[in-house]
């Protein structure tokens, strides 16, 4: 296996250095990636910053042509990033076939909303101030963005930065995660085949501590990091960027009295499980009406012991190993603590190396790692809550807001959780594992700031700009 070459500006380098990545369900070797020396990393951010004008004023088409581009290729090459997202990241082949069509629809809708890109008129003589004037409002990048993205969706996350960046004409840098790059950089291949400008991408493999120069640079005002907690200290370190930061939550699914019980038993074990819990919106606490909470458990401990573990290269596999052996022993770490404190494991609890058991715990502890903090692994804890006005409470207590579901059949309950559940978004009827990549997408409290989501992230990435003209009869 030959070491894949990182994208500089564009073109295809090698480095100083590499990077080896392990499969994380094998334990052997998936391929090495080049990393760029400090000086090639100086070299992308100048490139990045020179065309940085030039690119903003680039034609619609130019930039929608391009991104369709990327969207057609990804598509053509379907099977060889799902190939690769498993042998890099250990996520079950099913989802990473899903995820790389998703990562071309980003590209796709990229591309559509990179033609409407507009801006719109305003009318100024609504006041005798204004009279004779009009504005026209347009939005225009911030500048150059330095994109961090994570391991869990290899592709489709690094999708969601670069993909709404060039479609306002922003050039971007993008850091990969440093355990999963090489589905990136396959990514940075077929970027390399359109008529981007030079300096438009670069896509730069790196152990995280060789990016503080990208993370302070003042030439990149622009940070977008999907992650964890870390992200609150890029802020820290860059106080005037702006910085928009994903950095998940423990979403919670409500089951109330009128749900449909083995509907909702269904998707909260397999949302909550599969790719081993690694997702953001991942289901995490379960909030289940007392009404229903004695039926509804053994049909959620069914579900959940029916579900699919093992080989990530299964086709029948929905759950699969955790990225490394200190994720998978944090998290038996954190059952393991729930138990001490009293909770009951009503399935699973155990780890075998890098696979975790999918697990479902009862009465436990408010305090514990498991409740309070992101799991981040296969992991369900289960509470019993007195109707709605418990549910909702419980559900704003926590300190994470990214997305919350709530399986109920009453509209009215429909309309109160989204009036008064603080999240980014609240999924009714289903878990809160619900994202289609148009949607603005991003949390409240400790689950971040800013949005992504095509449009919204195109908006996240501009700024309106007002153009007044004088002496206009309109
Ligand atoms: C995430 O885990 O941050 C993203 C989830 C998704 O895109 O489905």
């Amino acid at each position: 296996m030959s070491t894949r070459p990182f994208w500089l500006a564009g073109a295809a380098m090698t480095g100083d250095s590499e990077i080896q990545v392990t499969n994380p369900y094998t334990g052997e070797s998936a391929g090495s990636v080049a990393v760029p020396s400090p000086e090639q990393i100086e070299e992308a951010v100048a490139a990045a910053d020179a065309v940085a004008a030039s690119f903003a004023a680039l034609p619609a088409y130019v930039r929608a042509e391009a991104l369709a581009h990327v969207a057609r290729r990804i598509t053509e090459r379907t099977e060889e990033f799902a190939q690769l997202i498993t042998a890099e990241s250990g996520k079950p082949i099913t989802l990473a076939r899903g995820e790389a069509g998703r990562a071309a629809s980003v590209f796709r809708l990229a591309s559509e909303e990179a033609r409407r890109d507009s801006g719109e008129l305003q009318r100024l003589d609504t006041d005798p101030g204004g009279t004779g004037r009009i504005a026209m409002v347009r939005r225009v990048p911030k500048g150059p963005v330095l994109g961090i993205s994570p391991f869990n969706f290899p592709l489709n996350l690094v999708a969601h930065k670069i993909a709404p960046a060039l479609a306002v004409g922003a050039p971007i840098i993008l850091k990969p995660a440093p355990g999963t790059p090489m589905t990136a950089l396959l990514l940075g291949e077929i970027l390399a085949e359109t008529d981007l400008p030079r300096g438009a991408f670069s896509v730069l493999p790196m152990p995280n501590e060789r990016a503080s120069s990208l993370i302070t640079d003042e030439r990149l005002p622009v940070i977008s990091f999907t992650g964890g907690q870390f992200g609150w200290e890029l802020q820290r370190l860059a106080p005037h960027k702006h910085v928009t930061l994903e950095l998940g939550g423990n979403a919670a699914a409500v089951v109330l009295a009128d749900a449909d019980l083995s509907w909702a038993a269904k998707r909260i074990a397999l949302f909550g499980n599969n790719q081993a819990g690694q997702v953001c919106i991942g289901v995490q606490r379960v909030l289940v009406d007392a009404e229903v909470y004695d039926a509804f458990l053994p049909e959620l401990v069914r579900e959940v012991e029916a579900l699919g573990t093992g080989d990530p290269t299964d086709p029948a596999t929905h759950v699969g190993p955790m990225i490394d052996e200190a994720a998978a022993e944090r998290v038996a770490g954190w059952i393991d603590e729930a138990v001490q404190a009293g909770a009951k494991a009503l399935t699973g609890g155990g780890r075998d190396g890098v696979t975790v058991a999918p697990t479902v715990l009862a009465e436990v502890p408010a305090d514990t790692k498991v409740v309070c903090e992101e799991v981040f692994g296969p992991v369900l804890t289960v509470q019993r809550v007195d109707g709605a006005d418990e549910a909702f409470a419980e559900v704003n207590a926590g300190d994470y807001g990214l997305q919350a579901g709530v399986f109920t059949s009453d509209l009215q309950t429909a309309f109160r959780a989204h009036r008064e559940l603080e999240v980014g978004g609240v999924v009714i009827g289903d878990v809160p594992t619900f994202r289609a990549d148009q949607m603005p997408y991003g949390g409240v409290k400790k689950s971040g700031v800013g949005k992504e989501g095509v449009r919204a992230a195109m908006d996240d990435l501009t700024y309106e700009r007002v153009l007044v003209l004088t002496g206009v009869q309109l």
